[in-house]
């Protein structure tokens, strides 16, 4: 068994709600700049569309969510991303199949590649890497090759943004050097809408990952999970032998006989359910969000009541 070393004096340098705060405050500035709108104005639009996002994950309906528009994803950012990235370095810490799989497949290849369905702004991306930064002893590197597939293609933005604020952290408190790093990132972004298998035939190679996330995403397309399902089909038949998918979504028997549903058809052997309902980490303090919770008026998730599984293709 793999076993995973935390050094005591381990930093980390990813801290979410840090980052968060950078893009938040730069997407106000370029919305208030565009629009000729104050602050306390854009700050009331992003509020709105917060609690507007909000009720349609509870309305017992497919959410109609207008991620197309800066200011939503600028809410979605604020409110969702710290407390969802923090779940997903959460599953990996206490899964230990998940961790040892990780583990095993880059001490073979010398990277891990990680496919996002459904990943937004690259929430996965920044809950992973700082699970990696968290496990790294002194003097090792981990690479990670990631992809991030979405139908909105406007999220592009946001991930690159995550993926140079990891990378600006590491070059400011560790080395200008890569080398130096404990993860080093590669990336790509592919506008894919994964309920719809119309032009997989293109893209079979896309899908040769280790491991696929798919966070808050069965919940999000809802009714269309026949179409999800095949289409994770499609990709399982293309996906390595002894490749995870770690399903993570809202708590909810719904969402877990989707899962099993999908699971089934796509051949992936499913662990057990785990389920989780507790508060953000102690290292992760909203108040790093400085100004934007007194400005935006509501407080950002600081909790999450979800479950996670993880499939493995046999
Ligand atoms: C609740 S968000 C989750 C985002 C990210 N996985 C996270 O954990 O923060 C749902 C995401 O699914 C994407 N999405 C919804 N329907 C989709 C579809 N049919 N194809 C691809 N992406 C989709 C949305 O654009 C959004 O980014």
């Amino acid at each position: 068994m793999v076993k995973l070393v935390i050094p005591p004096s381990s930093p980390p340098y990813t801290h979410f709600f840090e980052i968060i705060r950078e893009m938040v405050e730069s997407q106000i500035a370029v919305t208030m700049e565009k629009t000729g709108k104050s602050r306390d104005v854009v700050c009331k639009d992003v509020l709105k569309h917060y609690q507007r996002m909000s009720g349609q994950w509870t309305c017992g309906r497919k959410p109609q969510i207008a991620y197309h528009d800066p200011i939503c994803r600028t809410a979605y950012l604020y409110g969702i991303v710290p407390a969802f990235a923090n779940l997903v370095e959460y599953v990996f810490r206490r899964d230990t199949e998940l961790a040892t799989h990780f583990l095993k497949v880059h001490r073979g290849k010398g990277k891990v590649s990680i496919c996002a369905f459904g990943g937004g702004p690259g929430t996965e991306l920044l809950g992973v890497a700082k699970w990696v930064e968290k496990n790294t002893k002194p003097g090792e590197q981990v690479s990670i090759e990631y992809l991030l597939l979405d139908k909105v293609n406007e999220w592009l933005e946001s991930w690159r943004a995550i993926k140079n604020a990891i990378e600006s952290r590491f070059r400011k408190n560790i080395s200008r050097f890569r080398k130096d790093w404990p993860l080093v990132l590669s990336g790509d972004f592919s506008k894919i809408d994964i309920t719809d298998t119309s032009g997989f035939g293109n893209l079979g190679s896309l899908f040769e990952q280790d491991i696929f996330v798919l966070s808050y995403v069965v919940s999000e397309v809802f009714s269309e999970v026949e179409e999800l399902t095949e289409f994770s089909t499609e990709v399982a038949n293309n996906a390595p032998i002894g490749s995870k998918f770690v399903f993570i979504d809202r708590a909810g028997d719904t969402w877990k006989n989707d899962v099993t549903r999908l699971a089934k058809n796509a051949g992936l052997r499913l662990s057990a359910f785990r389920e989780t309902k507790t508060n953000m980490d102690t290292d992760e303090e909203s108040s790093h969000l400085g100004s934007l919770i007194h400005d935006i008026g509501w407080n950002p998730k600081l909790t999450w009541n979800a479950f996670w599984v993880v499939g493995t293709k046999e």
